[in-house]
């Protein structure tokens, strides 16, 4: 098989282009024109990009063959996920790798701005000596208010606590809990945040709600002489209500890592001497490159072989302990997708999955991918994945179901029951478990009791139940040199219909199949392969 191609597009950690090339082929074009970049991208299975790229439609359809973009960092305001997830395209990113490098980062710029550091710095240096103009600040028994709890917000939160700070924070999309766990006083509306704090550190995602979130009108609602910082993401506070407020006094000092515009060279910010600037570096530092090289890395590899991609943003999140255990199942219901059109003809309309047992306690949306997945792959073409199955399966017009059932059903401790009804009116029911040791097995097939562990190559015969039947097809399989794993009989009613599951080695002919077909007692002989 040939090996899947990246084009790493903006520089990560050598050890992130090691471990890359050790699985794939890799192409370094760090700072690529977007030209180029536009002529290249339909070679790729996968684009590694930092925030200097922009993933757009007019890139996306350029990447015909591109499965996997890998944000090396956190934001992903730079890409289209909707366009990606629209063309089957993974979007993953390194969420966690760089949050306290960045949280770092916020709070140099805030003690930098309450020490009016930088400002002495600098005028040591070009030979000056004075103390009384550098009056700062101490954070002592001030109120930092924190504007998003999420990670680096939270980071910044339990870290400022040290400093004997007041910490008021609002963000309106998280539990109560959160601000509770973090020992943070929640402000209902983002004005009583505001008003009461004496700094402000923005860490938010940009999005159309926060673009501008700070802006003249909240910069009036500030106490005098408050300290802001921004290390999220520019735009989100307003930079001429900025410059305004430092220009009146109001804002007494203002500390920005990222920048309406970036790169950027001048500003009108740029001649107060409250104001401290870095280029975009609230991730650069050696442990955070690191970290974010390995970690998409490690994505783009999953993503360009089909597994599962556990930073994928256009997936359901599953923590990793949790994926740990949903695994096997997921594996098990890709392959329950596979068996549908192996078996039937008539296309599906109607999908109804009852979770029996504990597997209810866990967000089974992924399973239903997976599960979607294998059934899709086998009518549509290859660009069905984890990414786009749901939305192929909507416009195939197949309806979803799932009941969840806490009771377990018989002895199982979980069981996945998958109903289908296709387009023809007929019914066709398959139920999975998991065992002990992991392993995924099918212990119903229309009605009839299995115990199959599904496997690459599989031979299904539905027969009459009659002497004979059992010891004809064992011939054949002799004949034919079929080397046979496993064998499963079944049946409902004895004397009437009975089925025999074969797991096999290897692919079985047109011709073999004809032979199994031609045999007196057999109703019908699939192979399957999954
Ligand atoms: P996160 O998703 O963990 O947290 C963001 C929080 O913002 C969430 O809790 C969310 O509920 C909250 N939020 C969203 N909209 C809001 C609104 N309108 N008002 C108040 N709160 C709102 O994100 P994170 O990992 O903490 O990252 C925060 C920001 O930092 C992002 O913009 C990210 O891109 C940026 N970042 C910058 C650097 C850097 O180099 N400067 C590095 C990493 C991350
Ligand atoms: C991020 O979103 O991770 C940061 O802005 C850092 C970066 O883009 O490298």
């Amino acid at each position: 098989m040939t090996k899947g191609k990246v084009l790493v597009a903006e520089r990560i950690d050598d050890a992130g282009i090691e471990l890359l090339r050790k699985e794939l082929e890799v192409d370094l074009c760090f700072d690529i024109p977007r030209d180029e970049l536009l002529e290249k991208i339909h070679d790729y299975d996968g684009l590694i990009i930092r925030s200097d790229n922009k993933v757009d439609k007019e890139l996306l359809e350029k990447a015909t063959k591109l499965k996997i973009v890998g944000r090396a960092g956190n934001g992903i305001d730079n890409i289209d996920v909707a366009e990606a997830t629209r063309r089957g395209v993974i979007v993953a990113n390194t969420p966690d790798s760089n949050s306290i490098s960045a949280c770092e980062l916020a709070i140099t710029h805030i003690l930098a701005g309450a020490k009016n550091f930088t400002y002495a710095d600098s005028y040591l240096k070009s030979g000056n000596w004075d103390r009384d103009i550098f009056m700062g600040n101490e954070l002592y028994n001030k109120t930092l208010g924190i504007i998003g709890l999420g990670r680096i917000g939270a980071l910044v939160a339990t870290r400022m606590k040290s400093f004997g700070m007041k910490i008021i924070a609002y963000d309106p999309y998280i539990s109560e809990e959160r601000f509770e766990r973090y020992d943070v006083e929640r402000k209902e509306t983002l004005e009583e945040l505001l008003k009461e704090a004496d700094i402000i550190t923005i860490h938010t995602p940009r999005t159309k709600e926060t673009i501008g979130i700070i802006g003249k009108k909240e910069i009036s609602l500030m106490k005098d002489g408050v300290r802001l910082v921004n290390a999220a993401r520019g735009k989100l506070m307003d930079e001429e209500a900025l410059y305004e407020g430092l220009k009146s006094g109001k804002i007494a000092s203002l500390g920005l890592d990222v920048h309406e515009k970036e790169p950027r060279y001048e500003s009108p910010l740029y001649e107060f001497k409250n104001v401290t600037v870095t280029p975009h570096i609230g991730a650069t530092t050696v442990e955070a490159q690191q970290d974010v090289g390995v970690t998409i890395a490690e994505q783009v590899i999953k993503g360009i072989k089909g597994e599962i991609v556990p930073n994928a943003v256009n997936l359901p999140g599953i923590a990793t302990d949790e994926l740990k255990k949903m695994k096997p199942y997921i594996e098990l219901m890709e392959k329950l997708g596979k068996l549908y059109y192996q078996l039937n003809s008539y296309p599906v309309k109607n999908v109804n999955i009852v979770y029996w047992g504990d597997i209810v306690k866990f967000d089974t949306e992924m399973l239903e991918i997976a599960f979607l997945k294998g059934l899709l792959e086998q009518v549509n073409n290859d660009r069905v994945n984890y990414i786009n199955a749901k939305m192929t399966a909507e416009q195939s017009g197949i309806s979803i179901r799932r009941q969840k059932m806490k009771e377990h059903y018989n002895n199982y401790s979980s069981l996945i029951t998958i109903k289908i009804t296709n387009n023809a009116g007929e019914k066709f029911t398959l139920s999975g478990t998991v065992s002990n040791k992991q392993e995924g097995k099918l212990v119903e097939i229309e009605g009839y009791e299995v115990d199959v562990k599904p496997s690459e190559y599989m031979l299904f015969v539905k027969n009459k139940d009659v002497p004979g039947v059992i010891g004809q097809v064992g011939t054949i399989v002799g004949q034919e040199n079929i080397n046979v794993a496993t064998m499963q009989v079944g049946r409902k009613v004895k004397g009437e219909m009975a089925i025999m599951i074969l797991n096999v080695d290897s692919e079985i002919s047109k011709e073999s199949l004809d032979k199994f077909k031609q045999l007196e007692n057999v109703i019908e002989a699939k192979t399957i392969i999954l």
